[in-house]
């Protein structure tokens, strides 16, 4: 191996590919960047033309492509040559490519999807500021211009087998693709010799597991603004095919303290992009106690998990208890197993109650989806606060559509492909093709109690539970 080129945690060792000579995959015209730079060959420097159109780096000749490299997950360095000054490295799969000129514009175009190197020169750590269960974070402020950021950092050491490699892949690729004002920005990557960081924006409200530690019960109406914001980036999560999996107030960050108008969804180590057939890094993963109960069955899945954990969510701000409160952990996982929730435990105006038993719907076909969700009349003063600064005659349109909805869901009908033509999602059911059997038995084995974990945490109320991801796992093993 040549000795410029460092291990990389992000190299697939199953390949050795570095340039491309087929057509490009994106047949876009548009170019972000172009310019001619230098490039070394038998002790001398050509000139050539390279490009950049989004993640790929182009390699022209006679003004058309002849090779490329998807720089995503590449690394890239800054390098100096005594003669041709300060250049650019990138490598990946233990091979690089050096190029020479005005290489600034391109580091820092290319930061967003190349994964650097140079970490403690950018960026100082201050303080802890999270534990998750497979990282830590920190408040960090960059070097150059002071701006605050969380830093989520990963030991690479804990992260030895290729799962690890493609879930952290597959995290960075996620929050890269979601880009929504309610979701948690990634703004680069960096890979250290024990470390890999992720450089996010610092979200100083902390989570939302303790803002309502501090301050249940909830109101409705503070209930209603706060699932509404959170339905809305649920459903921007869903529009990009992706399911978070693990929605619980841990993983929900308030931008400012005590401000419930900015919420972020975070912590998406657990998401995936949809797969209509179950193939999923791991199958069977969240965080018990705040699950979709079809998911613990080992059913096939769809965005409609999560829904049901914004269920569990709204139920817990208003109750100020889990749905599945239990004597210890085993009763819990039970309990969401076979989705056993005291809905009388939750004290709700009737229509708050409609949607709460619309998102906690146990049958996934017969649960909203995130956009029916936002349609439902609990949401009417949402809705017509949104509309208002349109048209009042469009506020009626909404309105209307929610008496329609109601009516479907009195019907027990399959909402998700009747009452909503705009969402892409619905039509990507798993359940349309797949004969789902929705009694209470879980598949094996036959007695509840023989399944279930015998890890004896408590947990009081709404207590932390550690999440779980599994490729497959029975119950036993949760
Ligand atoms: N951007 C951020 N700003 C502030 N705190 C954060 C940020 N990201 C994470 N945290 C804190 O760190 C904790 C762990 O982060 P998380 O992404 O959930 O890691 P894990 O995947 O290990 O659960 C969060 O629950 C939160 O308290
Ligand atoms: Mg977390």
């Amino acid at each position: 191996m040549d000795e410029k080129i460092k291990d990389s945690f992000f190299d697939d060792p199953e390949t050795t590919t570095f340039w491309i000579n087929n057509s490009l995959p994106s047949q876009d015209q548009i170019l972000h960047l172009q310019d001619s730079m230098y490039i070394q060959k038998d002790q001398e420097f050509h000139k050539c033309t390279l490009g950049i159109q989004y993640h790929y780096l182009l390699y022209f000749k006679q003004q058309t492509v002849q090779k490329w490299v998807n720089l995503n997950n590449s690394t890239m360095e800054y390098i100096k040559h005594q003669t041709a000054g300060v250049g650019i490295r990138i490598s990946k799969h233990k091979q690089y490519f050096e190029f020479f000129g005005d290489v600034e514009p391109w580091y820092n175009y290319l930061r967003q999807y190349c994964v650097q190197r140079n970490f403690s020169q950018s960026y100082t750590l201050l303080k802890k500021i999270g534990q998750g269960n497979f990282a830590e974070v920190y408040k960090a402020t960059n070097k150059l211009d002071g701006a605050e950021y969380a830093i989520k950092c990963f030991r690479k050491s804990k992260l030895k087998e290729k799962i690890d490699r493609l879930s952290m892949i597959k995290e960075i690729s996620i929050m890269k693709k979601i880009q929504h004002e309610s979701v948690i920005k990634l703004y680069e990557v960096f890979e250290g010799p024990e470390c890999l960081y992720l450089v996010l924006e610092y979200l100083r409200g902390g989570e939302l597991y303790q803002f309502i530690k501090k301050s249940h019960p909830f109101s409705e109406e503070k209930c209603q603004k706060l699932i509404y914001r959170i339905l809305k980036a649920v459903h921007s999560i869903h529009e990009k095919g992706v399911l978070h999996r693990d929605l619980k107030p841990e993983n929900i960050m308030l931008r400012n303290k005590d401000d419930l108008d900015n919420i972020c969804i975070g912590d998406f180590g657990l998401a995936d992009y949809y797969s209509p057939n179950g193939q999923y890094l791991f199958t069977r993963c969240g965080t018990p106690g705040y699950v979709a109960p079809e998911l613990l069955q080992d059913k096939l899945y769809d965005y409609k998990v999560d829904i049901y954990s914004v269920g569990i969510l709204m139920f817990i701000l208003i109750a100020g208890k889990s749905p599945f409160d239990g004597k210890d952990y085993d009763d819990v996982v039970m309990r969401n197993y076979y989705a056993k929730v005291k809905f009388e435990d939750c004290k709700l105006s009737e229509v708050g109650m409609h949607l709460l038993k619309g998102l906690m719907n146990k049958n996934p076909i017969e649960r909203l989806s995130a956009q029916e969700a936002l349609n439902h009349q609990w949401f009417a003063k949402e809705n017509s606060n949104k509309c208002s600064q349109f048209k009042i005659r469009k506020q009626n349109y909404v309105l209307k559509k929610l008496t329609h909805c109601e009516l479907q869901i009195k019907k027990n009908s399959t909402l998700s492909t009747q009452f909503s033509p705009l969402s892409s999602i619905s039509s990507l059911s798993p359940y349309g093709i797949t004969k789902y059997n929705l009694d209470d038995s879980p598949k094996s084995p036959n007695t509840p109690s023989a399944q279930h974990p015998s890890l004896a945490s408590k947990i009081t109320g709404m207590g932390q539970l550690r999440p779980v991801r599994r490729s497959q796992f029975t119950l036993k093993q949760i």
